[in-house]
This record gives structure tokens, sequence and C-alpha cells, in this order.
């Protein structure tokens, strides 16, 4: 269970982590802050490209720079949008792969949580690990 301090700092480093967003071609700049079981908090932000399907969004930048630093244990993640959008299905499948139960937390730039699912929920019947390796 988060506690609301936790909660906040997340949201605060999302809305920080939001402000690198490299989005010069949608102008939809997205931050990501995720807590991992051991207290680590990453952040990421949305890296877009003149080839536009190269797009990183927030989520996988921070879920990626949390595994390539050893850490694959999840607690949640929250994701800040100017209008509180979801997180999109490449980056729910992303989610999946690592943490099913992780709430996922849904802001805006004011801070104001609009939604909070768990992974299972915004991605049910999702393909895991455990249908690849039985
Ligand atoms: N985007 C994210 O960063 N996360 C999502 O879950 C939804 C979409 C980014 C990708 C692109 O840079 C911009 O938002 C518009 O799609």
């Amino acid at each position: 269970m988060l506690t609301q301090a936790q909660k906040d700092e997340l949201i605060r480093q999302a809305i920080d982590a939001r402000k690198n967003s490299y989005s010069p071609y949608s102008k939809y700049a997205v931050g990501s802050a995720l807590l991992t079981k051991t207290g680590k908090i990453y952040t990421g932000a949305n890296v877009e490209n003149a080839v536009l399907p190269l797009t990183n969004c927030a989520e996988r930048t921070a879920i990626f720079k949390a595994v390539t630093d050893g850490e694959k244990l999840f607690e949640a993640i929250v994701v800040v949008t100017e209008n509180a959008g979801t997180p999109c299905g490449s980056c729910r499948q992303v989610m999946a792969e690592f943490n099913l139960d992780m709430p996922v937390i849904i802001a805006d730039t004011s801070g104001k949580i609009a939604c909070e699912m768990t992974v299972a929920q915004l991605l049910p019947g999702a393909f895991t690990p455990k249908d690849l390796i039985p």
C-alpha cells in the first residue's frame, strides 16, 4: 500500500520529469515516475523522433531506466499529462511484463489524480512471461 506521502512525491517527480519531454511533433508532453520495491524512484519522459514510430513513451522510459539499472520489482507508477491521458497499449504491455498488480496512478499537471487502476485492470487478459515460459 502506498502512503499519501509516497504518492505525492511520485506525482511531484513525474510533473518535473515531464519538463524534459522531447515532443516537438505531437507537442504532448508526458512525465512518469516509477517506485521500485527497493524504494528507488526512476523518472521518464516521452522522447519523439523524426521517424515517428521510434518514439518512446514516458512510462517505458522510466521502466527501461529501472530495468537497465538492475531493478525489476515495481511498487507503483505515476503518469502525468496535461489532460490526465491514460497509458497507451504498448506501455500497458511493458508494465504487464513486470507486475500485473502494480497500481497505475494517472494525474494531470496540477497534480490532481484522475484515476488509479492496476495494470491487470488496464490490460485484462494480458500476455505475460507465464504464457511464454510455463
Ligand atoms: N505517450 C506517452 O509518453 N505515454 C503514453 O502512454 C501515451 C503516449 C506519448 C507518445 C508521444 O510522444 C505522445 O505521447 C503522443 O502520442
